[in-house]
Formats: C-alpha cells, sequence, structure tokens
C-alpha cells in the first residue's frame, strides 16, 4: 500500500510516547498526576457554552471557509483592545478550526520553491507541528536553536544572507512553548523588517499572549506595518476551549486572501455554533482573568517549592508552562531521566529533549492539574528533589 515516505520517516508524536510511559506506570497501581500536555482542564466558561448551545439549527449547512462577519468582526475589537491594532474584519482576518491545522498547513500557502523561496525556519525547542507542516510541503527546514543564555530569543545574527533570501516563512512563538519566554515589541519590529526586506513571511505563533503574570506580552500584531506579518492566535488555551477548535490568523491582507483562496478546498472552516460561541468568548475577559488567576496561584506553589529546593526555574514568565533545570547531581541525569524518575512517583512531566535538541537539561511542566493536584504533586516533589 502506498504511504507517504515524509509520514513514514515521522517519529512517534512525542506527546504520544509520554503518554504511554504514564499508561506503564499506572498499570502498576501508581496515580499519575499529568503535567505533560498543556490542554486546560477548566471548564469553559458558561456563557460560552450557552453561545454555542443557541448557535444550533435544524440544519447546518457548509460553513464557509472565510468565517461569519460577527466574528471577523468580534476578533478584531479584541486585537484593538488588547494591541491597539485596527485590523479590517474583512480583509486581514481568518477564522481558523483551533490554529494548529493553519500552522500545519501554511507552509503550502507560501513555500514558492521554484523561485528559491524553499525553507521554513522555525524555534526549537518548540512546537513540532511547524517543522511537520513544512516537511509536508517539501520545503527545507532549518531549526534556529532557543538558549538560556539569549534570553530563549533565536540568535538572528547567525542567519547568513543566503539563508535569509531562502526564507519562506521564519515561524516564532511568544510567549513561547516550552520556555515560557516572552519577547519585546523590538524582536517583533527587527524580524518584520528582516521579512520586508528579504521577502520571507513573519509568522508569529501567539497561542499564549493571554497567559501572564507581569505585564502583558507583546505582540507581532503591534509593530506598525503589517505587510509580510501574520499572527495565529487561538482560544484553546486563553478561554479553556481546545476541544473548540477555534483560532485566527490575521495580518497583512495579501497573505490573508492567500488563506481565503486556500483554505475552502481543505475543508478547514470552523463550524458555525463553534463560531457563535466564540464571538462571545473573544467578547469576554472576565474568564480570562480568572484562567490567570488560577495559574497564577498554581505556578507560586511550584517557584516556591523549587526554590526552596535550589532548582533553577528559568524562562517562565508567560504561558501555562515552567521550564525548569535539571537539578544538578553526582551522576548527571538527563532530562528524559530525570522526567522518568519523577513519572516513577507519579508525576508526569515533559522531557525538555522531547521538544528539541536544545530543549536538553530542562523539563517543561504545564500546570494544568487542579490546584489540590499541584498541592499533592509538591508534597511528593518534597520528597524526591
Ligand atoms: C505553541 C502552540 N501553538 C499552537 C498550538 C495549537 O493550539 P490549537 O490548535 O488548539 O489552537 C499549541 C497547542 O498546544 C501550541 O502549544
Amino acid at each position: 500500500m502506498p504511504v507517504s515516505p515524509i509520514l513514514e520517516r515521522q517519529t512517534t508524536y512525542p506527546f504520544v510516547r509520554l503518554h504511554e510511559a504514564a499508561r506503564r506506570v499506572e498499570a502498576r497501581g501508581i496515580e499519575v498526576i499529568d503535567f505533560g500536555t498543556g490542554d486546560p482542564r477548566e471548564p469553559t466558561d458558561a456563557k460560552i457554552k450557552q453561545a454555542l448551545i443557541d448557535g444550533l439549527r435544524d440544519r447546518m449547512g457548509y460553513p464557509a471557509a472565510v468565517g461569519l462577519p460577527e466574528l471577523r468582526q468580534a476578533i478584531a475589537a479584541w486585537a484593538e483592545r488588547r494591541f491597539g491594532t485596527t485590523l479590517d474584519p474583512d480583509t486581514e482576518i481568518i477564522p481558523t478550526l483551533g490554529s494548529k491545522e493553519a500552522i500545519f498547513s501554511f507552509a503550502q500557502v507560501v513555500v514558492d520553491s521554484e523561485r528559491g523561496k524553499d525553507t521554513v525556519a522555525y524555534t526549537e525547542p518548540g512546537y513540532p507541528v511547524y517543522e511537520r507542516g513544512a516537511l509536508f510541503a517539501h520545503a527545507r527546514t532549518l531549526a534556529l536553536p532557543l538558549l538560556e543564555q539569549n534570553g530563549f530569543l533565536p540568535d538572528l545574527d547567525a542567519i547568513d544572507e543566503w539563508t535569509w533570501n531562502r526564507l519562506a516563512v521564519l515561524w516564532v512563538n511568544y510567549p513561547n512553548n516550552p520556555t515560557g519566554a516572552t519577547a519585546p515589541i523590538g524582536f517583533f519590529e527587527r524580524l518584520a523588517e528582516l521579512a520586508r526586506t528579504h521577502g520571507f513571511v513573519l509568522a508569529s505563533d501567539e497561542a499564549y499572549t493571554e497567559l501572564w503574570f507581569g505585564e502583558p506580552p507583546a505582540s507581532a500584531l503591534q509593530v506598525g506595518d503589517l505587510t509580510n506579518v501574520v499572527v495565529f492566535n487561538t482560544l484553546s488555551k486563553r478561554s479553556s476551549m481546545t476541544g473548540y477548535r477555534s483560532g485566527f490568523v490575521a495580518g497583512d491582507p495579501e497573505l490573508v486572501a492567500a488563506l481565503r483562496a486556500f483554505r475552502p478546498t481543505v475543508g478547514t472552516a470552523p463550524q458555525e455554533f463553534v463560531q457563535r460561541a466564540s464571538v462571545v468568548a473573544w467578547g469576554d475577559e472576565e474568564h480570562v482573568e480568572r484562567a490567570r488567576e488560577l495559574y497564577g496561584r498554581k505556578r507560586r506553589l511550584f517557584l516556591d517549592l523549587f526554590a526552596e529546593k535550589g532548582v533553577r526555574v528559568t524562562g517562565s514568565d508567560a504561558t501555562m508552562y515552567l521550564w525548569v533545570a535539571v537539578p544538578d547531581a553526582e551522576i548527571p541525569e538527563s532530562s528524559e531521566g530525570f522526567a522518568e524518575r519523577l513519572l516513577e512517583h507519579g508525576v508526569l512531566v515533559a522531557p525538555g529533549s522531547y521538544l528539541g535538541a536544545a530543549g536538553e537539561g530542562y523539563v517543561r511542566l504545564a500546570l494544568v492539574p487542579s490546584e489540590d493536584d499541584c498541592r499533592r504533586a509538591i508534597a511528593i516533589l518534597e520528597d524526591v528533589l
């Protein structure tokens, strides 16, 4: 049977491996508290659920790929309030089915190997979908390491002229998964300028902009001139709506027009009742404030524990993640070894190396278990660390 060699070459999605390991531990009767995957477990706000129910009709036809005008308007209004950026709902925004599908297929929309724009760059450790999307689009890939000594920003000075000119798209993701680092607006401004100079797209994955604890993080939507710039955002983390699948792409109208042309073929328009729920979600900040408070409390518990134990937490300015350095030991432990040791005691964390080579030496905690479970995990870690 023919199967794409790109698919065959793929290794198991790291989180599948992680959950297989957890099932093996559970089979031995050990209860596992899961800090592995960033899937929020808080209930979705009642108003949003009600809007979904009210959005059901006797017959639901195909949703239009461009999305409901009401939703595009709600997203524009949110972007204006949050980032002070005015977007045209008709030409600068398109709703997506969560952001993963849009991130995956974006290389297919912009890579142009015939004209030498054949390279997709992304940062690592990171969300694996930028690379996978690039591979399925037959693009060259370039991983840019995120190192602690550079504040987990890619070293743009290490990229040569030839490479800049071959880029079709450069992905950045701040606040960053997995390091929790944020980027200053100057970083986005410099990249937007480079994107225009070298004719590539700056694609900014901003899934975590709303989970912050100090100052609200910057967005590529704030660079002023959005030529060659697109931003991907989602309700998944902001509004605990991973199962709804609702996000958007916004930015350069030429790129949004390309997506409007591409997406009807792919069939990834969000269901209309989900779009109606999304209008309510983008229009409300109260539930987001509550989510930030809750993550903030859980975060404080772990920061206190790690400080007491002399375990170094780095990055971690925003997002639901803590990026924790593997503690020094006489016999050095890999991030996978450290994670395996914690899992043996029932605390599941993600080894940094699963998220990219530069993630070695760290583990990631997704602060998604309940506060009670966080306290139970802390009691376990008090003994293990
Ligand atoms: C960095 C990053 N981007 C995008 C996504 C995709 O989220 P969704 O497809 O639910 O919008 C995730 C999900 O974990 C993520 O971590």
